[in-house]
């Protein structure tokens, strides 16, 4: 059998198909002549993203939440992978719940259909003796699933591109207010990472197809930045003047909880939490560099974010 046919046969399920990352994973692993699954409780959601593109993925509609439909989305697949988010809380939908408990659950629906190869995303900072609970849960959910399965755990820092919901309000909201708030005084470190960099490494890995075992990466832009450093950057590539203003992490704190009872939220408890804390990758972990992936520059991303909302 030729390598091209191999890969072909070789069945990728990702939940989270229809994100943010997880449908740049799908259409990257379709590129590259995989069979792909993508999963959604809204599978309609599947076609209409997709439609434009030469090769669809396959839509099944599973909730991580629902071990039948769990069981049916992984049967047969060679590998799973994990993008599914929950940024806010509801009901039954909690950090512990999805992040943890589903996600375990993800992992050994996964080892007794016998798939071979489990990537998780999860985020850098991850910690499960965080006292946030949203970043506890995500440490405390690695641990869950690497015990479960020998798994490739993905930390991102903050993803960006076109339709993101970070830089492209950063530039929005840039453009748009006299003054800009700042998280804090400004001084955590980020290193923002363009979302198809990290499609294009979880693609790789699959392809790689490395023999079980659990491994980390962290994935980090070019360039670390302090946030005002990545505001003044921001505005210097849209040729505008900023003036910051320091608010204290307290003030988000009730703005977010405040906010995540509007409709669509705009800002959430746990980026609050994730913005008072250096988001950048360590240095002892591999990341992109040890995956020959040359990393895109914010100045691209900017452009591309202004070009898709012209
Ligand atoms: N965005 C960032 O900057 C960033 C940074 C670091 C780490 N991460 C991590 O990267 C991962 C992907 O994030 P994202 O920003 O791409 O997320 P997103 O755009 O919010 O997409 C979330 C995906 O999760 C799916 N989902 C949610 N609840 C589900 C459930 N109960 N059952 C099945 N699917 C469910 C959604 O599918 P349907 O709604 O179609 O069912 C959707 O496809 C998350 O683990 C996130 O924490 C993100």
């Amino acid at each position: 059998m030729t390598s091209d046919s191999l890969t072909q046969k070789r069945i990728v399920t990702v939940f989270g198909g229809t994100g943010f990352l997880g449908r740049r994973i799908v259409r990257r692993l379709l590129e590259k002549g995989f069979t792909v699954r993508a999963v959604s409780r809204h599978p309609d959601r599947v076609a209409a993203l997709f439609s434009l593109d030469a090769r669809a993925p396959e839509a099944i509609r599973a909730d991580i939440l629902d071990p039948a439909s769990v069981a049916l989305a992984v049967a047969g697949a060679h590998t799973v992978v994990n993008a599914v988010s929950l940024y806010v809380e509801h009901g039954n939908r909690t950090f512990e719940r999805v992040h943890v408990k589903a996600a375990a659950d993800l992992a050994a629906a996964s080892r007794n259909s016998r798939v071979e190869q489990f990537i998780l995303i999860s985020g850098i900072g991850s910690d499960p003796q965080s006292e946030s609970s949203y970043i506890r849960a995500r440490g405390r959910g690695e641990h869950a699933v690497a015990s479960t399965f020998p798994s490739v755990i993905i930390r991102p820092s903050v993803m960006t591109g076109p339709d993101d919901t970070f830089l492209t309000v950063l530039v929005r909201l840039i453009r748009l207010l006299p003054v800009y708030p700042l998280f804090g005084d400004g001084g955590t470190r980020l290193q923002p990472v363009y979302v198809g960099d990290v499609a294009e490494a979880i693609s790789h890995l699959i392809d790689r197809n490395d023999p079980g075992g659990s491994s980390i990466f962290e994935l980090g832009g070019p360039q670390v930045y302090t946030y005002e450093e990545l505001l003044r950057e921001i505005a210097r590539q849209l040729d505008i003047q900023i003036r910051l203003i320091p608010i204290p992490f307290e003030v988000w704190s009730v703005l977010a909880r405040m906010a995540e009872f509007l409709p669509a939220v705009p800002l959430t408890r746990n980026q609050i939490d994730l913005m008072r804390r250096d988001n950048v990758a360590a240095a002892d972990l591999p990341g992109l560099k040890q995956l020959d992936i040359e990393p895109h520059y914010i100045s691209e991303v900017i452009r591309a974010i202004e070009q898709a909302n012209r």
